[in-house]
């Protein structure tokens, strides 16, 4: 568990770094067909994980981009993830908190483009965070949210016992001081931060039988439940047994030729003014 107010519920043990990995891989095109960073453009990361998001918006810039993350082990990650693919150039890669950016004087004001992507969700106070973007941005720069609201996810044909696990998994995030409708709220934080929104939209986070990286959405579901075992269990609400059998219907269910995952994350773009 990491230290501070909140807990980030998905832990950073290895295999949930490979999870967020494959889920970076998975997303990280249609961000930046969202985002659409500027060339030249000074970006600012929050919550940046494993920095994957951090270097493809700075290579779209074809700048250096500062991020920011709490978590040590994320940190040592993302620098090897960074060095193995030759791209530690791409990441000045700060330890802080969100609640309290580690930016020098200079730099208020003096970004392009500040973006959190899953971040807001975990954080006891994401107007707190999103203000101090905004206060990141120059006058005319964007503040770039996205973010999950996990009750709009479906899978048809529904395994059996999913809806009541994934009840019980969104259940677990207010007892970590977590948000799983954040996805709803972006544009509204963007307008009490002081920014001016402008566009939003539903970035689509799902596949079917037949695509070919639909087993990566299926094992990027199980990952997420396995994740989250521990906090089902200690609830009460789920027990071992029935979470491994909902699990191995999750599996079936990928196996079959007529499923599909339906998903989106919520994306908001404002402007300081
Ligand atoms: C789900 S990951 C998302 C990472 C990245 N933005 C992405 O989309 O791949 C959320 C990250 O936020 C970090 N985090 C959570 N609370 C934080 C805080 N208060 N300050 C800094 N980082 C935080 C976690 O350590 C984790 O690496």
């Amino acid at each position: 568990m990491e230290p501070g107010p909140s807990h980030y519920v998905h832990g950073t043990d290895p295999e949930e770094q490979r999870r967020l990995t494959r889920m970076n891989r998975l997303l990280n095109q249609a961000s930046l067909r969202e985002v659409r960073p500027q060339p030249g453009e000074r970006v600012l990361d929050v919550g940046a994980g494993l920095g994957q998001l951090t270097r493809a918006l700075a290579r779209a810039a074809g700048t250096r981009a500062v991020a920011i993350e709490r978590s040590e082990t994320q940190i040592a990650e993302a620098l090897r993830q960074a060095e193995a693919e030759g791209e530690a150039d791409l990441l000045d890669l700060r330890r802080g908190d969100v609640l309290d950016f580690p930016l020098r004087a200079e730099e208020w004001g003096a970004f392009d483009l500040a973006h959190a992507r899953f971040l807001l969700e975990h954080v006891p106070d994401p107007l707190a965070v999103v203000r101090q973007m905004v206060r990141a941005v120059r006058s005319g720069g964007r503040v770039v949210l996205e973010d999950d609201d996990h009750d709009v996810l479906r899978l048809w044909p529904e395994p059996p016992g999913f809806a009541s696990l994934w009840q019980a998994y969104m259940a677990t995030y207010p007892r970590a001081g977590n948000d799983p409708d954040m996805g709803r709220k972006l544009v509204r934080l963007l307008a009490e931060a002081g920014a001016r929104p402008s566009r939003n939209t539903w970035i689509f986070f799902g596949g079917c039988a037949g695509a070919p990286d639909f087993p990566d959405y299926v094992a990027n579901l199980i990952g997420v439940l396995e994740g989250a075992r521990s906090a089902m269990i200690a609830s009460g609400e789920v027990r071992d047994g029935d979470l491994d059998a909902t699990i191995e219907g999750i599996r079936a269910f990928g196996a079959r030729g007529d499923s599909a995952i339906w998903y989106a994350r919520s994306w908001a773009e404002g402007r300081r003014p």
